[in-house]
């Protein structure tokens, strides 16, 4: 296999970072690294696999000698940025909702629709973390017994809001603990010892930008527009890791014991022994790379309703790996350049 010249433009932020721990910890293939943030980092260094190398501000020349640029910075700098990177030669992989919906860029999740990537024009984008997990738990049993249709709720922790939201719930919770008072900045309430029924926009239909994105993500993901989704997402005072709870229809009926076998057997972890206290908890699938499964249910009215709860960590499955998983598979199939 090639090794690559690899940028990460975002590098400082908290999925940038994680790109840095789960190159080296998966041994990816670097023949150099350009880390790139705002110009307020520039001049900064990082560290991966005992090199130091120099932050850049990010800028179309700053990709002349990249062969492949994660990008995970904001959507703006990669609406501008992600073009002048692929004019230059590199393929991008994309981390921001810039082209998610775009119909000549495949967004993809490697365990559900890796063919997709082949139709690549230069970009591939990577969904919303929220959708990442949610779609990895269901598609085995997609495949096995069809989908109609997802209730889902989300409960989200604040990693996914970046490193300053991280730092906005660690310090309101040793204010408020302190009977001091406090002013939020990053989301528009209070988020320590609070639930905010709101992430994004909520635009003028009443559901938030981060609920449709679940909605449109997931049918572009899965390949169907037919499928009925309705999301409701909420952040929660929890550091890292997003946990859904997820009803679902089925066309085929499927038991609970069933639906565990079907996500074994297809790689999905499943904890899911409630009278031993084992299900899937934020705080463990936290530094994971798993998709966590537990509390499978069959509804009661319902004949193919199915009830669980998916955790995975959203700056990992839902952000970092799922993107390296794209870039590893492109390898594999020689899609990169060598
Ligand atoms: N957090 C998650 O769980 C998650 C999951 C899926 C997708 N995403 C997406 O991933 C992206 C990054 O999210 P994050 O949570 O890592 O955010 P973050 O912690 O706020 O980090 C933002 C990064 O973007 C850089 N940046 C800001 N303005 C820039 C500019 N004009 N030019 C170049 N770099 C710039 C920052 O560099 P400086 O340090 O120099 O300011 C920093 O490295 C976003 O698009 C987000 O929607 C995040």
């Amino acid at each position: 296999m090639p090794d690559l010249r690899v940028a990460i433009v975002g590098v400082t932020g908290a999925v940038g970072r994680q790109f840095l721990t789960l190159l080296e910890q998966r041994g990816f293939p670097l023949a150099d690294l350009v880390p790139m943030a705002s110009a307020r980092s520039a001049g900064q260094t990082v560290q991966l696999g005992g090199r130091e190398y120099q932050i850049q501000e990010a800028a179309a020349d700053a990709f002349a000698a990249v062969d492949l640029a994660f990008f995970c910075a904001n959507t703006q700098v990669s609406r501008e940025l992600a073009p002048q990177a692929v004019a230059r030669g590199a393929v991008v992989i994309d981390k921001s909702n810039a082209f998610r919906m775009d119909p000549a860029v495949p967004l993809v999740v490697p365990e559900v629709n890796p063919n997709d990537i082949h139709q690549h024009q230069g970009i591939i984008a990577s969904p919303n973390c929220s959708t990442i997990q949610m779609v990895v738990a269901l598609e085995p049993i997609r495949r096995r017994a069809g989908l109609k249709r997802i209730v889902v709720s989300t409960y989200q922790a604040v990693s996914g809001s970046g490193l300053l939201a991280l730092q906005e719930l660690i310090s309101q919770s040793r204010a408020i603990l302190e009977g001091q008072a406090v002013e939020p900045v990053v989301y528009p309430h209070q988020i320590a010892f609070n639930v905010l029924p709101h992430i994004d926009t909520i635009g003028a239909d009443g559901y938030s930008g981060e609920e449709m994105k679940m909605v449109r993500e997931t049918r572009k993901i899965m390949g169907d527009e037919h499928i009925e989704i309705a999301a409701t997402t909420v952040r929660v005072p929890v550091l890292y890791g997003h946990s859904e709870s997820i009803w679902i229809e089925t066309e085929e009926k499927v038991t609970a014991s069933q639906a565990r076998q079907i996500l074994m057997e297809a790689g999905v972890k499943v904890l899911d022994d409630p009278s031993g206290n084992q299900y899937p908890l934020a705080i463990n699938c936290a530094g994971s790379d798993d998709v966590c499964v537990g509390r499978i249910r069959e509804d009661l009215d319902r004949p193919n309703g199915l009830l669980m709860w998916v955790v995975a960590d959203n700056l990992r499955k839902g952000a970092a790996t799922n993107a390296i998983q794209i870039a590893e598979y492109m390898l594999a199939k020689g899609l990169l350049p060598a």
